[in-house]
């Protein structure tokens, strides 16, 4: 009976595992829209795919294929920190983007969470013009909203959304920041590789740092709880865990139930 219940038990777990963790695959999701495919390759390549993935609350504002020719020449860690730029962690869908308080937001971005960000680099701002226009830009002071809002591609309230912009959102500073990138070995830039690429002069030198808003000079933009989810990136596996202790739990339950059930008969 107990070599029955183990083998429940991992079954379940197995079962609970797998269906936790395909929350939804960023990459599938956009694979049925051609429009975006080299949005969508880049995110691969980039290999920020995963970490969309693994989160369960966000927003991914997405580029046609000709707006994202312009970033074909960028190297590698460039274009990680331009697509990170485009992936909020919060849900906006459209009717949440019109309710707006005050008709402009601060939106945190993955790049912020990178600790690669200086200033106001990882943030974004959006607002809600006059003319009923939802701009997008960075939120570095000084910058234009550049970017306005074409479509709502996929909303699944309150945990993925994708939204179509016009234009890619490259903040002040990015490309020459000078965050060493934890990516790996020479990357396959064609030939436009300078022989030396000294870090900007006045560049921020620090080490990049786990907590999201650690380097942020002035006081940091607090993002607008605008709707019921949270901006926190929540870890699938804290999740697995917690269902697997309350299954442990009930299982032990079930079994001490039984033993007493079949001691008494
Ligand atoms: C959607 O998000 C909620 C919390 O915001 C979470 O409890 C739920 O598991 C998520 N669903 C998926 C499929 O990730
Ligand atoms: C997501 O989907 C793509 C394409 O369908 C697939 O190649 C990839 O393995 C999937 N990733 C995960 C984590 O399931
Ligand atoms: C967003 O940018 C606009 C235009 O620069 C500005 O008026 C607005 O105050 C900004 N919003 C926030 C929340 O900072
Ligand atoms: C950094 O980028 C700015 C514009 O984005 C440019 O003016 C400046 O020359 C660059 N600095 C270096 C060291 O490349």
């Amino acid at each position: 009976m107990m070599n029955l219940n183990t083998l429940f038990f991992s079954l379940l777990l197995l079962f609970l595992f797998f269906h936790i963790a395909n929350g939804f695959n960023i990459t599938k999701l956009l694979s049925q829209y051609s429009d975006f495919s080299s949005f969508n390759s880049y995110l691969t390549q980039t290999q920020l795919a995963g970490d969309i993935n693994s989160r369960q609350t966000i927003t991914i504002l997405v580029v046609d294929n000709n707006g994202m020719s312009s970033l074909s020449s960028k190297p590698a860690n460039v274009l990680k920190k331009i697509m990170s730029i485009h992936v909020v962690l919060d849900y906006y869908d459209l009717p949440k983007l019109k309710k707006l308080s005050k008709k402009s937001s601060i939106l945190t971005t993955l790049f912020q969470s990178s600790g690669q960000a200086s200033g106001q680099q990882g943030f974004l701002n959006v607002t809600n013009m006059n003319n009923g226009d939802i701009m997008f830009g960075s939120a570095i002071h000084g910058s234009n909203l550049g970017a306005n809002l074409v479509k709502s591609v996929v909303s699944q309230p309150y945990n993925v959304s994708v939204l179509q912009i016009s234009t890619v959102l490259i903040p002040t500073g990015i490309e020459n920041s000078t965050a060493t990138s934890p990516s790996k070995a020479p990357a396959h830039s064609p030939k436009s590789a300078p022989p030396s690429k000294a870090p900007a002069p006045g560049g921020p030198a620090k080490a990049p740092s786990e907590a999201p808003t650690a380097d942020t000079p002035g006081s940091p933009p607090k993002p607008a709880a605008d709707g019921p989810a949270a901006d926190a990136p929540t870890d699938k596996s804290d999740g697995i865990v917690g269902v697997a202790l309350g299954l442990s739990i009930s299982i032990a339950m079930i079994i001490v139930s039984t033993l007493c059930f079949v001691s008494m008969a």
